[in-house]
């Protein structure tokens, strides 16, 4: 999961960099050994970027680095940040479990007009092109490792009803 944020965080600074503007700090959630936070400090050096992870995991922590690393389950608590970020985290869970996720994000932030965001970077069922080749073969290779973990891929409607349930009034959709 590490190498996987080496290569997909430069491509999503790039590509979505607006979504980390204005935010002073930013918690990972279930961010393993926090590639992707380390992306995002580094491009954005006004975030004050923290990962949260299981504390088996966390003992594997880089040291020396801006990044905070966290042991916690987010299952109980998020700590409080102006941004929540998942990344590959939601598939692995059913929509009850996303749902519990969810509301502990919603109380980790402020509200929306304070600035307040969860930024979810994960699979969209029906998004983009089925005649690209590449995008078929992405959303093939993630069905795969989704039928081993027995996690599940969202559509736009079943991302709609985890978001809402959760307790959230709107989102946005960004695709690359
Ligand atoms: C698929 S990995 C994603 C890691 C990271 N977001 C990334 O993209 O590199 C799932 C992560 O969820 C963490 N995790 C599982 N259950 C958790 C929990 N209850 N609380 C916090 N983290 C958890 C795992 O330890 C693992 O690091």
């Amino acid at each position: 999961m590490d190498a996987d944020s080496g290569f997909i965080m430069d491509f999503v600074v790039d590509k979505c960099g607006d979504v980390f503007q204005g935010i002073s700090s930013l918690v990972d959630v279930a961010g393993g050994l926090g590639g992707a936070t380390q992306v995002i400090a580094k491009a954005f050096p006004h975030v004050e970027g923290s990962v949260l992870d299981l504390s088996h995991v966390v003992a594997y922590a880089p040291t020396g680095t801006e990044v905070k690393y966290i042991a916690g389950d987010m299952f109980e608590s998020i700590p409080p940040a102006n941004a929540v970020f998942l990344k590959w985290v939601m598939h692995d869970w059913g929509d009850a479990e996303c749902i519990k996720i969810l509301k502990n994000c919603k109380k980790a932030i402020p509200s929306k007009e304070k600035g307040g965001k969860v930024i979810i970077l994960d699979i969209m069922v029906g998004a983009g092109s089925l005649s690209d080749q590449k995008h078929m073969e992405t959303q093939v290779l993630f069905d795969l490792f989704i039928m081993f973990i027995n996690g599940a891929e969202r559509d736009e409607q079943e991302w709609k009803n985890i978001i809402l349930k959760a307790g959230f009034s709107d989102y946005k959709i960004i695709l690359f």
